[in-house]
């Protein structure tokens, strides 16, 4: 077992990754804490055992539970409960859990303890390190939301075991990222020191950008701009055609995203060939996929991303460079649909 700190003055924490890790549970609650409140999920059949009294509150699936009426009515039981400010919130889950939990955990009394044991690959690496919590509306993913950092991470390597193959792809597609953003082999390592040292990276950057200001954290974003645009066109097309539309999920949609990327830093003369094959060889050993599926077309791409919501100055892009990845504004058009075009998009 492996423990990355979160390096944030008194609020520092620690990442707790490795087999059996959500055993360590009871250390982490505070001492004055007398009641724990399990955020989960049904037929999840992880058990934990927080080592004081405990009541279970269940999440339901997907983004659609991820919403204030989810928040509310756990907000409710709690206090049903009489759960207290001295109390502690445990999500147990993958990324919907946590996001909710620590939401809850952030507005529920104005604030109580949270602990996340992260049961994903996504939340173990991503969503259950760097306080960002909330849920969605009707109106858009993670629209209402606080930074709420946990008292502790608590990411057991054992549960991932029962994973199903697109939740472990979609997890090696953030993975992906976190080896190109400069953790080279990271593919050839045992899962478990691939779970601590992307953890690391993120504690990191969270630690030196805790509340997305700088810019340091908008490096988490490789591969995201067109990887989100991807998964929005795939969501556009099932909408209309359910059977047969192209489906890609958030973590093979970055997988594209990241080789898109380097093609668009070779296009651009900030890197050379050899970048771009480290990009692919990277992704192909994760089995991910590397290209746009043939029907999307670059028009819509193009179009989708200068809608992301950091396209504040022309398209913006985390891009490799002599200086490894950096935040790139105002790229030109004419270069970025050449490099959408030679990762596949119509
Ligand atoms: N807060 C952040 O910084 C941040 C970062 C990245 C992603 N996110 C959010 O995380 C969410 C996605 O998280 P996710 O990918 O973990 O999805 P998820 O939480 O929906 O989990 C995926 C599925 O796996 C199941 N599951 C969980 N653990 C399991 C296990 N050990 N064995 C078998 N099944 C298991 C879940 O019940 C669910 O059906 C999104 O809402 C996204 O916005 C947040
Ligand atoms: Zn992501």
């Amino acid at each position: 077992v492996r423990t990355v700190t979160v390096e944030l003055g008194p609020r520092s924490y620690p990442v707790v990754v490795g087999p059996g890790a959500r055993l360590a549970l009871p250390e982490h609650v505070p001492a004055r804490s007398r009641r724990a409140a399990l955020v989960t999920q049904e037929d999840l059949g992880i058990e934990v055992d927080p080592g004081i009294e405990w009541r279970r509150f269940v999440v339901g699936q997907g983004e659609e539970a991820k919403s204030l009426p989810t928040v509310e009515r756990l907000c409710s039981g709690m206090a049903a409960w009489g759960l207290s400010r001295a109390d502690v919130v445990v999500g147990v889950g993958g990324g919907v859990v946590t996001d909710v939990a620590g939401f809850v955990a952030a507005v529920y009394l104005r604030g109580v303890a949270a602990i996340h044991v992260a049961t994903t690959l996504v939340a173990q690496i991503d969503a259950a390190i760097g306080g960002k919590t909330g849920v969605n509306l009707s109106e858009g993913k993670n629209l209402v939301g606080a930074f709420w950092q946990p008292r502790a991470v608590l990411c057991d390597t054992d549960v991932l075991a029962t994973l199903p193959r697109r939740e472990r792809l979609n997890g090696l597609g953030e993975m992906a990222k976190y080896a190109l953003l400069g953790e080279a082999g990271l593919e050839r390592l045992p899962i478990e020191e691939q779970v601590a040292r992307a953890a690391a990276i993120k504690a990191r950057l969270v630690s030196v950008d805790e509340l997305d200001t700088s810019g340091s954290r908008a490096l988490l974003n490789y591969g995201h701009t067109l990887g989100h645009a991807l998964e929005w066109a795939c969501v556009l097309r099932r909408r209309e055609r359910p059977s047969s539309a192209p489906d890609l999920r958030h973590g093979e949609a970055v997988a594209v995203g990241l080789v898109f990327a380097a093609v668009l830093a070779r296009v651009l003369g900030r890197v050379g060939e050899e970048a771009v094959l480290r990009h692919r060889e990277v992704v192909s050993a994760y089995e991910l996929p590397s290209s746009v599926p043939g029907e999307i077309t670059a028009a819509e791409l193009l179009e989708l991303m200068a809608k992301d919501k950091k396209a504040v100055d022309g398209l913006t892009f985390v891009l490799d460079g002599p200086r490894g990845p950096e935040v790139v504004p105002g790229v030109a058009t004419g270069a970025v649909l050449e490099a959408l075009r030679e990762v596949g998009a119509s």
